[in-house]
């Protein structure tokens, strides 16, 4: 029902019209649709980072129609605090919205001290599932993925976990990330086995990261399960804020980030060239590498970071204008192998 009740927060108000601006995507063969675009919360929802800035981001996610959110237990820093002011955020913000959200998180990488606060032991995942669930004040996530492939834990145990996790009703469909195509291709068969939905894979895949072209995209289209592109952006490197030099706050200055001041400078030639075809089809850059990475079939979510929701409102409008010429494909893809 709509409201006019102004001490309303943004989001109560939102108009439902915002479902029509934005695209939904299916995921695989399942029943869940989510948005073109997703938010994730690696950066910026943190302990360190300014809470109001985020509730900001999470509003303006929301009313952009961008549902799905994406944390991991690790996620911070200092860890753990994403989903505590997640948790926060949601309660003040969507508590009546829970069943309009799509919520993920993950355990995989390092989280608590000891044997068990990592990898893919079952004492683990479902350890941090329910610290999870405590921070964040829900009783279950849309999806819980495993992190990462644990070399030294069988398969098996990793995979039975996630399924009883589906089980005990703790979330509702499971998924995997950063597995190659083989242990993609095993882990499916096992989850398949257990009648687990496992409906996604969250993979790193950029302009500047086309390593599931060619290795994982025909073993999801074989299992019918959608792939979730993370780092769309490549960290920011995909937008035109390095082009007349490193701005101060940027990812590429900030401690405690992924990204290098050197991988800059890789790459700065690149995102020159790429820019201008940007240009030429009157889009900003990172609109162009969200619109690009969407126009392979098996992507059923492009899930990017934001440090402002002002980088938000501008990264939705790659929607606008998502179609390529052959001629601009050739274009990319030649800046993108030359050396
Ligand atoms: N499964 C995994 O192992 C894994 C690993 C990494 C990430 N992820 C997920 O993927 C999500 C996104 O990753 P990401 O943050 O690396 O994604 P990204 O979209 O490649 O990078 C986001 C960053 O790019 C900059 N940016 C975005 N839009 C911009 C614009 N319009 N103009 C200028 N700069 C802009 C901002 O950085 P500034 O701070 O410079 O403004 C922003 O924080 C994470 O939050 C997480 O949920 C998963």
């Amino acid at each position: 029902m709509h409201t006019n009740d102004k001490s309303k927060s943004k989001s109560e108000n939102a108009a439902y019209g915002k479902y029509d601006k934005m695209t939904y995507n299916r995921c695989g063969k399942s029943g869940v649709l989510l948005p073109a675009l997703s938010l994730g919360l690696w950066h910026n929802f943190g302990g360190i980072d300014d809470f109001e800035n985020a509730q900001d981001i999470l509003k303006t996610a929301f009313d952009l129609g961008i549902v799905h959110f994406d944390l991991a237990n690790n996620y911070g820093p200092p860890y753990g605090s994403a989903e505590q002011n997640f948790g926060k955020i949601l309660k003040s913000n969507f508590s009546s919205h829970r069943d309009e959200l799509f919520i993920s998180t993950k355990a995989g990488y390092d989280m608590w001290p000891g044997p068990y606060g990592n990898w893919g032991s079952r004492k683990y995942l479902m350890a941090s599932l329910e610290q999870s669930l405590k921070r964040m004040h829900l009783d279950y996530v849309d999806i819980f993925y495993h992190h990462r492939p644990d070399p030294e834990t069988p398969l098996e145990e990793t995979m039975l976990a996630l399924a009883d996790i589906v089980r005990q009703g703790k979330a509702l469909y499971v998924g995997i990330s950063n597995y190659n195509a083989q242990e993609s291709e095993a882990a499916f068969k096992i989850l398949k086995a257990l009648r687990t939905p496992v409906i996604l894979h969250q993979a790193r895949y950029s302009m500047f990261d086309r390593w599931v072209e060619d290795e994982l995209l025909d073993t999801l289209d074989l299992h019918a399960v959608g792939c979730i592109a993370f780092s769309p952006l490549a960290q920011g490197l995909l937008t035109d804020k390095y082009i007349n030099g490193i701005p101060a706050n940027s990812r590429a200055v900030k401690s405690r980030t992924y990204l290098e001041e050197s991988q800059v400078h890789q790459h700065i030639d690149k995102i020159k060239s790429l820019n201008k075809i940007a240009e030429r089809r009157q889009q900003k850059l990172p609109q162009m590498a969200i619109a690009w990475l969407l126009r392979k079939p098996q992507i059923s979510s492009v899930l990017v970071g934001a440090s402002s929701s002002n980088q938000l409102k501008e990264n939705v409008k790659s929607l606008d204008n998502n179609a390529f010429s052959k001629d601009e494909l050739d274009e990319i893809d030649a800046i993108l192998k030359s050396s």
